[in-house]
């Protein structure tokens, strides 16, 4: 009897105080691999059938997985049910466990320079950018596009050899999802080569690069703030009825809104689309940035991660594709055939709809209501799924940055 008190209370004890408590610290990463049609369709049950469990990666491709993390009673049921369709599967247990380890490294820069390396906070990034813009006043400029809901400042980082020549424009984003840290990452790095690199003249002859590092800075805090909210996607507005946070900032651009690939509840925590397109500050300063310089803008590239994919439009649609679709591809191809050239590992390449449709997203906006001829969603890495590791940023980073050398080259000789 005393022992099974004693183990009552220290149970209590870990529950009610003490350490930061991480409701994902139970929770059990599944990997499922389909490997035929009907498996496929089998895991679409669980996609559309199963609420509130927590996909962290949608696959409609056989060579690629789906990823889910669940709860342990979640995952005993679909532990069932995947053995029933003989769905091959791999696990990770205790995985909010592995939060902690990988993102809160001990060593913050006090009064060391910022290493592009690592991961930054929103504050740090700004203050990054001030500094760059000081130190190369002729080819880097900030243009201050707004606040985001919260009242953080978003700033567009221009760099341009001859601001008034009217070059084409390659225009990148990155962070619309708060937990995908190494897209803002991969951001700051092209921002550093381009203005720091000698060799990046290459890249900036007759081309413009406006890049936008974070386009959901309060999403990104949030995520910084805790283990708990280190999955965090959405936006962080309040909605007017419910008690409840966030927009699927992806879902939330103003072409074929909502019509595929989104809820329409303002309490899910993945993708709900929002009361109506551009209802958040942050989508509405894309778009404005989409609009202000419209034909000048060549490309768009929008960077997520995870799954090392490349897709371009139509993302609101699987069921055709537009009619430039091969130009689309092939520029796609010969980017992941750079990156792989590096080390890297290659982009699958595809239509984002041909992935999973989904509808709202900026690259369908910026191809199919501005006109910008090369639209992507660039995803980056894979095997870590959103958590990818500090220590590697050095050695993936440069990797991407071939593929955007063949973007740049691609434009400066079509425009
Ligand atoms: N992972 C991205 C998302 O879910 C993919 C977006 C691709 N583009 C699209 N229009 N569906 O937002
Ligand atoms: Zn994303």
């Amino acid at each position: 009897h005393g022992l099974i008190f004693l183990l009552g209370v220290s149970t209590l004890y870990l529950q009610v105080g003490g350490k930061e408590d991480n409701k994902y610290d139970n929770y059990t990463l599944i990997k499922l691999y389909p490997n035929t049609k009907s498996q496929l369709e089998a895991l679409r049950e669980i996609e559309n059938g199963v609420p509130k469990i927590d996909i962290l990666k949608r696959s409609r491709n056989l060579n690629d997985t789906t990823d889910i993390l669940l709860n342990p009673e979640q995952l005993t049921e679909i532990k069932h049910f995947v053995k029933k369709e003989g769905i091959t599967y791999d696990i990770k247990d205790n995985y909010g466990r592995s939060f902690e380890a990988v993102e809160r490294s001990p060593r913050r820069r006090v009064f060391r320079s910022f290493n592009v390396f690592e991961y930054h906070s929103y504050g740090a990034m700004q203050e990054h950018l001030e500094m760059l813009a000081k130190m190369h006043p002729d080819l880097l400029k900030l243009a201050t596009l707004g606040s985001s809901y919260q009242g953080r400042r978003m700033k567009l980082a221009k760099i341009s050899l001859n601001p008034n020549a009217n070059n084409p424009i390659i225009f990148i984003d990155g962070g619309i999802h708060a937990r995908e840290w190494v897209a803002p990452a991969m951001a700051m790095y092209l921002i550093h080569r381009l203005v720091s690199d000698p060799e990046a003249t290459h890249e900036l002859n007759g081309v413009d690069w406006y890049i936008l590092p974070v386009v959901n800075p309060d999403g990104y805090e949030f995520t910084r703030t805790s283990r708990t909210n280190r999955l965090w996607r959405k936006t962080r507005s309040k909605n007017a009825l419910l008690d409840c946070f966030g927009v699927d900032g992806n879902r939330n651009f103003g072409f074929k809104w909502a019509v595929s690939g989104v809820s329409k509840n303002p309490c899910d925590k993945e993708t709900y689309a929002g009361p109506k397109p551009f209802s958040e500050p942050e989508t509405q300063m894309v778009r404005n940035v989409m609009i202000t310089y419209g034909k000048r803008i060549k490309l768009y590239v929008s960077l997520h991660s995870y799954g090392q994919y490349l897709v371009y439009p139509w993302g609101y649609t699987g069921e055709f594709l537009p009619k430039e679709w091969q130009k689309l591809h092939s520029l796609a191809k010969m980017v992941s055939d750079a990156v792989e050239k590096a080390g890297g590992q290659p982009f699958r390449v595809m239509s984002a709809g041909k992935w999973y449709p989904a509808a709202g997203g900026s690259d369908d906006f910026a191809f199919g209501a501005i006109g910008v001829p090369y639209s992507y969603t660039m995803e980056l890495t894979d095997g870590y799924e959103f958590l990818f590791p500090e220590r590697l940023l050095h050695t993936v980073l440069p990797q991407f940055y071939e593929g955007f050398k063949v973007f740049g080259a691609q434009i400066r000789n079509e425009f």
